[in-house]
């Protein structure tokens, strides 16, 4: 078992009360991680008015992984100008670092509208709506003009449908749903529909399904135990993977992986919610999805018997909250899967 070397971004709001548990459970796991912090997020912007400095952003390319809490001022603050952190961090990491599969794995609680599911969804990462193609003409006057286009590679989509089959492989039910719009974005759509389906040509043993995702939005409500592995562009994937979040018991479950699986630098690890600023200090931010996510993390630093106790153990406590009234606080969540890893 090696050591690995970890940048740890606690971030805003809950960020760091769920990451310090992430890093419980990881030691007591056994694993050792050599970690470094940096204070970046809307604390940083605050106080230095600076977002990701080259040198930082350096400084994480020669990193094994990067385990992130979460990024972004408290609603209705004045302070971070929309979309200053998001571009200026997360996206300029997942784009720098070319994360380009979001990974987001979903076991939905007994009792969420989801109960049984056990899906995957694989966002892409790097393209469609948030590549930043667009702009604005007469900007404030009554003609003003606002386009944001969805910038769709064969290439991006490719090594990201690619991904999906591959993964699909390892699993049991070998099955992957393309989630688009393809009935009206009709120049994005046939490009994922025709990589997607030379992409599985090349894999026989993974069945296939499309939904369009006006649709995969009733059957995540509905039906989601029809998904094994999802894949679907930036966007819908956003919105899906919240919905998918609300659906198997709540968004402090949702975990991710932003992956550079071709390897060419570290990968990103956070989970999907944000900051909760109104929770921050009371103890009651659930750090379970932070904990999965770094069980993700060292599943893909190859420490990947500990991953699955981890995630076995994380699968198991999420089960017994959802089952029990027990009163139980971030701390004692964290105490409660270090305890079974
Ligand atoms: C997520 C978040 C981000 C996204 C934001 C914060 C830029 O919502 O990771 O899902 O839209 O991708
Ligand atoms: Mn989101």
């Amino acid at each position: 078992m090696g050591s690995y070397t970890v940048a740890v971004i606690g971030g805003d709001g809950i960020g760091p009360e769920v990451v310090a548990e992430a890093l419980k459970v990881v030691a007591a796991a056994g694993v050792k991680l050599d970690t470094t912090d940096y204070e970046l997020g809307a604390s940083r912007y605050v106080r230095s008015g600076d977002v990701l400095p080259d040198s930082v952003l350096d400084e994480l390319r020669s990193v094994d992984a990067v385990l992130l809490g979460a990024i972004g001022p408290a609603i209705g603050s004045t302070a971070v100008p929309p979309g200053v952190l998001e571009r200026g961090l997360l996206l300029k990491m997942r784009f720098e670092l070319d994360l380009y599969v979001n990974l987001r794995p979903f076991n939905a609680t007994p009792g969420s509208i989801a109960a049984g599911a056990d899906f995957v969804v694989v966002r892409e990462n790097t393209e469609g709506p948030y590549a930043g193609e667009g702009g604005q003409l007469r900007r404030g006057t009554p003609f003003e003009v606002a386009t944001q286009g969805s910038v769709n590679t064969r290439h991006g989509v490719e090594r990201c449908i690619r991904y999906a089959f591959e993964l699909a492989e390892r699993r049991e039910r070998r099955s992957v749903t393309l989630v688009h719009k393809t009935n009206v974005l009709t120049f994005a759509g046939d490009l994922w529909q025709r990589a997607f389906d030379s992409v599985a040509s090349e894999h026989p043993s993974v069945t296939t399904a499309y939904n369009h995702v006006d649709a995969a939005c009733i059957y995540f409500a509905t039906d989601a135990s029809r998904y094994d592995v999802v894949v679907t562009d930036n966007l819908f994937g956003d919105i899906l993977t919240d919905l998918a979040g609300a659906v198997s018991g709540g968004i402090g479950l949702a975990a991710s992986a932003n992956l550079n699986p071709a390897r060419t630098g570290p990968s990103l690890f956070e989970p999907v919610h944000g900051a909760a600023h109104d929770i921050a200090g009371t103890g009651t931010a659930n750090p379970l999805a932070a904990i999965r996510s770094a069980a993700m993390m060292l599943d893909h630093l190859g420490e990947t018997e500990t991953a699955a106790r981890i995630t076995d153990a994380v699968l198991a406590i999420q089960d017994e909250m959802a089952l029990s009234d027990t009163t139980w606080t971030t701390a004692s969540v964290g105490d409660a899967v270090a305890g079974r890893v």
